[in-house]
């Protein structure tokens, strides 16, 4: 298992708690991006599927295609299958992989498997630029032409420093969770990223625990996804008005 999986595998217990917030922010730029996807041409493949809240945004975009939802990190993926084991329409659709996006780029040229769309969310910074030119191939050559391949960016475009912010505070049962996060420059086109979860005890008590995590996380902008992949790309960061997460779209080459 890669560090970022296991990284994800400690804080995976928490992840529900902002999963569903930035499904809400990215969830439009997504439906945009699977407008039209034909799913006779293959199932959609999602890579770093996290807890599955996208993957029901992805089933309910794209209607009669099968899913397939990769997750390297254990945590992560026993919420998957268990979100899509409960429900009997995702249960019938989607099924779920425990392998990594480096994985992938070296299966799929080899195997000429077929998908319909690929979807990338809040994961391709944790891939070096030479994972991610090998992923870009391998779904451009597994994609019909045009085929959407949609990638979330986290909105990080550039190194820069973040100091500790705390971007979550929710109550569950007598416990309160809050989330804080803080990045730094870690060298050209990268940051280091350390975030904590801390639980406390009844009534803003005393700590109970804190899980840290920390991962390197490349910075990337459309422009650049463009460039390095040599695919056609376009970006949504509004829908309707409203702002979204940024999403680029690559497209499959023409035949
Ligand atoms: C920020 S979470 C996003 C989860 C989900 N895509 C979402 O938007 O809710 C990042 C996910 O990417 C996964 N991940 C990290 N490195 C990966 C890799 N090399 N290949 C595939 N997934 C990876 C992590 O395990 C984690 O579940």
């Amino acid at each position: 298992m890669s560090t970022v999986a296991s990284a994800y595998s400690a804080a995976g217990e928490f992840y529900e708690l902002v999963a569903e917030r930035q499904a809400a922010s990215s969830g439009p730029a997504l439906a945009v991006a699977l407008a039209g996807v034909d799913p006779t041409a293959g199932p959609v493949l999602e890579i770093g599927a996290g807890t599955g809240r996208i993957t029901e945004l992805v089933a309910r975009e794209v209607p009669g295609a099968s899913i397939v939802a990769t997750e390297p990190a254990t945590t992560m993926r026993a919420v998957l299958t268990s979100r899509i084991a409960a429900d009997p329409g995702l249960r019938e659709r989607v099924t779920v992989t425990a392998e990594s996006a480096q994985d992938l780029a070296a299966r799929l040229p080899r195997t000429g498997e077929r998908f319909c769309a690929a979807v990338v969310f809040g994961v391709i910074g944790h891939l070096g630029p030479g994972e991610r030119r090998a992923l870009w191939s391998a779904l451009d050559g597994a994609l019909p032409p045009g085929a959407p391949i949609a990638v979330e960016l986290m909105g990080v475009a550039a190194p820069r420093t973040i100091p500790p912010v705390r971007m979550l505070r929710e109550r569950v049962g007598d416990q309160v969770y809050e989330w804080w996060s803080a990045g730094a420059p870690s060298g050209a086109g990268r940051m280091r990223f350390d975030t904590t979860w801390k639980v406390f005890g009844p009534a803003g008590g005393a700590p109970v625990r804190e899980v840290t995590e920390s991962y390197q996380w490349h910075t990337l902008a459309t422009a650049d996804l463009a460039a390095e992949s040599g695919l056609a790309a376009e970006q949504v960061t509004e829908v309707d008005g409203h702002a979204t997460a940024e999403i680029a779209i690559l497209r499959g080459r023409p035949a």
